[in-house]
């Protein structure tokens, strides 16, 4: 016999794909990936400094020399010790067996939300952060409860903890602590403090969001929150902005004891890890590449940061406002209140062929946004091509501008 579905079960099944929004990423992706434009839209590493012939030597030697690396594979355990070596240098003091391999930090972000959060239940998140968020909580339908966050100084620890006192019981609170997507700013070592002593005092989890903490130009960045707590922060981390995002590496790390819950969680949709992108990435660090690639992309990344914020200087309006982010991909860029980001961004593509991602994909879907906000990505354009595109996003904004002034 067919089974049919009744009428109950196909309005939960239309409620279901009513929260499972589309992603308003990948709509805007259609507008953003034409082949002819100058992108400051997505969060790419310069592609012609990704280590293609040492990533070649790492993947042949794994084939030649592992006959298991066709095979499905438990965890890769040299990975895992290079991961805790790498970690060392930012004051993360774990063992290997705290360290959870995933696909990337997409499906670290995934599995931890799933992992604390009942459908239903309360998340602690900025009024504007990464995108990924949203997608892996969105099926919960969770009460996102919104913090306010500022370009310069990030998430407002006081409202944090106005919540938690006034009674919130949030399954966690997400927070990007170096390089924010997109505001590009990073926490003070106050403020890491600070929230890390919240969590304790309310047994609240911190999810700490830390793709961009490697990515640092100006001196080292602050030790991550994980550093300062072990018991209350699961801390995820990724190879996709600092090696290369095909390898799909991503981990998370947690107390041991939770690895096992995890491990059953992740198998329900993926019964392995990126074996050959792990066994790869493992063969590259083995060789000892990693210190020098991150030196050199650090420093190309800085001069296209510098590039690109004085290339800001020189061609935007003075109402506009900025900051040099000292890590990660992005500079967040506020524009006067009355231009709205995305349609300046249709403008730009049409009219000069340049993109960047508007503000709005970055607030919760229905809830207040942050429409004359643009995230600038700096790391995937040559220094002219920045000089270049900024020159043209900059006259758009000024018709925009001279067009909305004048209506
Ligand atoms: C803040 C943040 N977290 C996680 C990710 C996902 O990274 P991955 O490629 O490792 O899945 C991204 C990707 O841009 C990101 O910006």
């Amino acid at each position: 016999m067919v089974a049919t579905m009744d009428s109950a079960g196909l309005t939960a099944l239309a409620e279901k794909t009513r929260t499972v929004q589309g992603s308003a990423l990948r709509d805007m992706l259609a507008l953003v990936m034409r082949p002819d434009l100058q992108s400051f839209a997505l969060g790419l590493p310069a592609p012609e400094l990704l280590p293609l012939a040492d990533c070649r030597a790492a993947a042949a030697q794994v084939l030649a020399g592992d006959p298991e690396a066709l095979q499905y594979h438990l965890p890769c355990e040299s990975l895992k010790s290079h991961l805790r070596q790498l970690l060392a240098t930012r004051g993360i003091d774990c063992t290997e067996k705290q360290i959870f391999l995933t696909t990337g930090a997409q499906q670290a972000t995934h599995l931890v939300a799933n992992f604390l959060l009942s459908p239903g239940q309360q998340v602690i998140m900025e009024e504007v952060t990464y995108e990924g968020l949203h997608l892996a909580i969105q099926p919960l339908n969770p009460e996102p409860l919104i913090v306010p966050t500022d370009p310069e100084t990030g998430i407002d620890i006081d409202a944090v903890e106005e919540q938690l006192e006034r009674g919130a019981s949030p399954a966690f609170i997400y927070t990007i602590t170096d390089g924010h997507n997109p505001l590009g700013r990073s926490l003070s070592v106050e403020a890491r403090i600070r929230l890390v002593e919240l969590a304790r005092r309310f047994r609240t989890p911190i999810v700490e969001d830390d793709v961009f903490g490697f990515l640092n130009y100006d001196g080292p960045a602050s030790p991550p929150m994980r550093s300062l707590d072990d018991e209350w922060v699961f801390y995820i981390g990724s190879f996709s902005k600092i090696l290369a995002p095909s390898l799909r590496v991503g981990w998370i790390v947690v107390p041991a004891a939770l690895q096992q819950a995890l491990s059953s969680l992740k198998q329900a949709s993926d019964l392995d890890i990126t074996t050959l992108g792990h066994l790869t990435a493992a063969a590259y660090l083995d060789a000892g590449h990693l210190p020098a690639h991150l030196a050199t992309i650090r420093s190309e990344y800085r001069r296209r940061r510098d590039a690109m914020v004085r290339a800001l200087e020189a061609n935007f309006p003075s109402a506009a406002r900025w900051s040099t982010p000292s890590c990660g991909m992005f500079v967040w860029v506020e524009l006067p209140g009355e231009v709205d980001t995305g349609e300046l961004l249709r403008a730009a593509v049409e009219s000069e062929s340049v993109a960047f991602m508007p503000g709005d994909i970055f607030a919760i879907p229905g809830l207040p946004r942050s429409r004359n906000g643009m995230r600038l990505n700096f790391t995937h354009s040559r220094v002219e091509d920045i000089e270049e595109g900024i020159a043209r996003l900059a006259k758009v904004l000024r018709k925009f501008l001279h067009r909305d002034f004048s209506c």
